[in-house]
């Protein structure tokens, strides 16, 4: 039997995706291994988002080198956000021949073909087709715990913010059918499945290409009634496109999770405009204020971006304002990274790395007092945890998440891994807590 070895870059669609490309491997005979010097198959999941994944990517590239001279046979792939970009693909053309195979993000349902494909010429083939909805209806995937799924609702992104590679590479926004959105879901819970997370790029504004009147709203209202569904998450929101039907929704709907990560990106006015987020700082917290009304005990994230090109040091004091206005439970904070061909790439005034790094350091130091206040609160409180896993150092300690995502460790047997259960909070720390099951 082959064996193949996934690496995945990247955010949550990465995963997802390669869950699928575990799948259809599976469905071919392979069997899966996660020590890479015994496959016969490597495939690389890329994520563009950023400089430092793909930096990452081609230093690991670099090392498969030896390993394909050891072992001809060694069949090498390489797909995901950075396979989407011509000028990525000619430096691995170039610079990594030892890759076989490359594909892109639409086409993971063709690589049944694209293998035999290789095994019959020996060149190394590629196919990144922009357009292929096939994919997007018709693809399973091998999921990585049962009691908890990603699931795909849309695909792309129209919104065009400047310092962003995602509408190049995942392209424009389209928007799953419901039908097939709700049989997938039904199918999961069928098989045990209590959590799902929806995933797209920008989830309020599922719907828009669809030919009926149906949106984000209508979609959690039906997924709220699928029988053995306890939780309903998703990812990622648009401030912009945050409505109140979706606010009213976290009243309503008993399923819907009591957190939402809402990123703000950046707390000046300047260069939230200069990003093309098209929503204000006072936009943004009127929002905030309207959810905490909505939900008092809702955990709130963020993604924060630091030394976005033009951001002065008031600009920076402004994200480190609305930081406290809001205090996130925690958040995702990033460097800017300059993405050839966006638009924030050719901005003339970027930020000096020394700068960047040192904002970088003092934002964390805002965020993290804040997030362990706000998890200090739950001590004493009993919260329901879905078990996850055990920990990796000890198996006698379990982790799994509050309905808020909050990462919870506490000492249990590996059979309550996919319950739910009640978990008395004990101890707080920055980014987790502890307790005790009950
Ligand atoms: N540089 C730094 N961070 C970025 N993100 C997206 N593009 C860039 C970039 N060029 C961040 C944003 C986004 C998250 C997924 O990645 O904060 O919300
Ligand atoms: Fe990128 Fe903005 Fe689209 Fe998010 S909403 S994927 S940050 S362009």
């Amino acid at each position: 039997m082959k064996k193949y070895f996934i690496q995945t870059y990247g955010c949550q669609m990465n995963e997802h995706d390669s869950e699928k490309i575990a799948w259809t491997l599976d469905s071919m005979g392979y069997e899966i291994s996660y020590n890479r010097e015994e496959a016969d198959f490597i495939i690389f999941n890329t994520c563009a988002v950023r400089k430092s994944a793909e930096e990452r990517v081609f230093g690991q590239l670099g090392e498969l080198k030896d390993l394909k001279r050891r072992n001809p046979n060694l069949v090498l792939a390489v797909c995901g956000c950075m396979m989407q970009r011509e000028d990525i693909r000619d430096v691995v053309l170039k610079k990594y021949r030892q890759v076989d195979i490359i594909f892109g993000t639409n086409n993971i349902n063709k690589l049944p073909q694209l293998i035999t494909r290789y095994n019959e010429t020996g060149k190394t083939v590629i196919d990144v087709d922009e357009d292929n909805r096939e994919i997007e209806e018709n693809l399973d995937a091998n999921r990585t715990y049962s009691y908890k799924s990603y699931v795909n609702i849309m695909y792309g992104c129209n919104n065009f913010c400047t310092y962003c590679i995602v509408p190049y590479t995942r392209g424009r926004e389209r928007s799953r059918e419901p039908e097939s959105i709700i049989s997938e879901i039904k199918d999961l819970a069928l098989n045990g499945c209590k959590e799902v997370t929806l995933l797209g790029q920008n989830v309020n504004s599922y719907g828009k290409t669809l030919e009926r009147n149906y949106n984000f709203s209508d979609l959690l209202k039906d997924i709220n009634n699928i029988d053995g569904i306890e939780r309903i998450r998703f990812m990622t929101s648009h401030p912009k496109d945050l409505s109140d039907e979706l606010i009213e929704c976290y009243k309503t709907l008993d399923k819907l999770c009591n957190h939402v990560h809402l990123p703000i990106q950046s707390g000046s006015n300047k260069i939230l405009k200069s990003m093309n987020r098209k929503y204000t700082r006072e936009d943004y917290l009127l929002i905030i204020d309207k959810i905490k009304k909505a939900v008092p005990d809702i955990a709130i994230t963020t993604d924060i971006i630091v030394g976005f090109p033009g951001e002065t040091e008031d600009d920076f004091e402004e994200t480190l304002d609305i930081v406290r206005k809001v205090r996130y439970d925690s958040a995702f904070s990033f460097l800017y990274s300059i993405r050839e061909g966006t638009k924030a790439a050719k901005m003339d005034d970027q930020v000096d790395d020394k700068i960047k790094h040192e904002r970088f350091n003092r934002l964390q130091d805002t965020l993290n007092p804040i997030g362990l206040e706000n998890n200090e609160k739950l001590i004493g409180t009993n919260v329901e945890v879905l078990v996850e896993d055990v920990s990796k150092n000890n198996e006698l300690v379990l982790n799994g998440r509050t309905r808020s995502s909050k990462l919870v460790h506490f000492p249990g047997d590996k059979r309550l891994i996919g319950k739910l259960i009640k978990v008395r909070i004990e101890s707080a720390k920055t980014f987790t807590l502890e307790g005790t099951a009950v």
